[in-house]
């Protein structure tokens, strides 16, 4: 079985793999905030474009790979009694406030990035709020994707039955509206 999210599809049995993947549009999208930021006041089309689908990405599917984190990957790992997987859970409570941290600096370009995008110029103050949200961005996600990908995941993979990596590849599905098929 696979489940296919965003571009690339991955085995239904490697749900940690479908989370890297989603780090590697995290990443993508952030840096097209950061080019926008960089950038002028006023919007060309090229910056226009960056910003919307930065945007729509970080409002519509960012918030899933939370969930899927959040709801579907840590709680399982939580009950598991692993001693690698243990030292690797220890991590949890930080990524868990780097989720928040995150969660209201996105709501915050969401705002500005969404008047800029109506308006085509962001005022001198807003804009400066914009490249502070998106400088700390971009300080938190690197640290956080890498303990992640480097840590909890391969500790994930290798402790989760088939089971529940079942379960969690189907939930993701699920918040994605995704159909699992049989290959
Ligand atoms: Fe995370
Ligand atoms: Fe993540």
């Amino acid at each position: 079985m696979r489940v296919q999210i965003g571009a690339t599809a991955h085995n239904f049995s490697d749900p940690t793999g479908l989370l890297s993947d989603c780090h590697r549009r995290i990443e993508m999208f952030l840096r097209s905030l950061q080019t926008v930021a960089n950038g002028e006041a006023k919007l060309d089309e090229e910056h226009r474009r960056a910003l919307d689908l930065a945007l729509r990405y970080f409002r519509e599917s960012a918030p899933k790979h939370t969930a899927d984190e959040e709801e579907s990957l840590f709680p399982r790992l939580q009950g598991l009694k692993d001693e690698e997987l243990q030292s690797a859970l220890m991590r949890v409570g930080e990524l868990e406030r780097d989720h928040r941290e995150a969660d209201g600096l996105h709501r915050r370009v969401e705002e500005l990035g969404t008047a800029w995008l109506e308006a085509n110029e962001l005022g001198g103050s807003e804009l400066a709020e914009f490249r502070s949200a998106v400088t700390r961005l971009g300080n938190i996600y690197p640290h956080h994707i890498e303990i992640e990908d480097r840590i909890l995941f391969p500790a994930a993979a290798r402790a989760l039955s088939l089971e529940q990596k079942a379960q969690i590849a189907a939930e993701m599905a699920g918040r994605r509206s995704v159909k699992l098929t049989s290959l």
